[in-house]
């Protein structure tokens, strides 16, 4: 069983997915943590971001173990536990770029599939990100494109801003701009045969949780 849950920054993905995986006990896979990893690491090996050639090799060396529990996450990559630092917006202004590089995507959607590999045994997985349903899990049982206006997006991502963890500027940066940025990303993706959209604006995180995991069983 795979479930493919596509959509844009702030369209509260992560926390639907992993709600999925975990009212179902189902995996949980974030897409966009691998991508954050191989930023951190090229960033703190120094590396010229628009050298595709070092910034891909950096990708092919990297050991990535990415926790599957949907309940306890963490990101560990070469020995260094990485789970906060590859959320900090130094990260978030950068990661696009990665992830327009063909040879990074090329590696992390080959390791993408084998997490989701393993996790068959064990009953299956909720996977999340952008190119799921189109590349990464052609054959994922559901498919959901998961869709929020922009200023619900801000809006959810304004808890954040309350907190002092992010200032308006970093989280208008991290919606609008990367928007405009993940247009270049969709250019690596074709519209997904039977992908159910879910427009969330007028949802709660419970409600779209419910949809999901009925569709699931369905
Ligand atoms: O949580 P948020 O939507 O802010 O970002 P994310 O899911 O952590 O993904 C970070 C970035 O990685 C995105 O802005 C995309 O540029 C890229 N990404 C991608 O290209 N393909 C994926 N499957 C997942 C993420």
């Amino acid at each position: 069983m795979i479930i493919a849950v596509d959509g844009p920054s702030g369209s509260g993905k992560s926390s639907t997915a992993r709600g999925v995986a975990t009212r179902l006990g189902l995996r949980f896979l974030d897409t966009g943590a691998t991508y954050r990893a191989v930023t951190w690491s090229a960033l703190e090996r120094g590396l010229d971001l628009d050298d595709t050639a070092a910034v891909a090799d950096r990708a092919r060396e990297l050991t990535l173990d990415i926790s599957t529990d949907p309940t306890r996450q963490y990101v560990i990559a070469d020995g260094v536990d990485v789970t906060a630092a590859i959320r900090e917006p130094r990260i978030s202004e950068s990661v696009s770029k990665i992830a327009t590089n063909l040879d990074v995507r090329a590696e992390l959607i080959q390791r993408q599939r084998a997490i989701i590999d393993d996790a068959q045994p064990t009953g299956g997985i909720v996977v999340e990100g952008r190119d799921i349903a189109t590349v990464v899990a052609t054959d994922a049982e559901l498919k959901v494109l998961l869709t929020a206006d922009q200023e619900a997006r801000l809006a959810r991502r304004g808890a954040e801003l309350a907190a002092g963890a992010v200032t308006a500027e970093q989280l208008r940066d991290q919606i609008v701009r990367r928007d405009a940025d993940d247009a270049t990303v969709s250019q690596f993706q074709v519209a997904s045969d039977g992908a159910v959209t879910i427009d969330s604006t007028h949802l709660s995180l419970e409600e779209v949780i419910d949809v999901i995991s009925r569709l699931a069983k369905e």
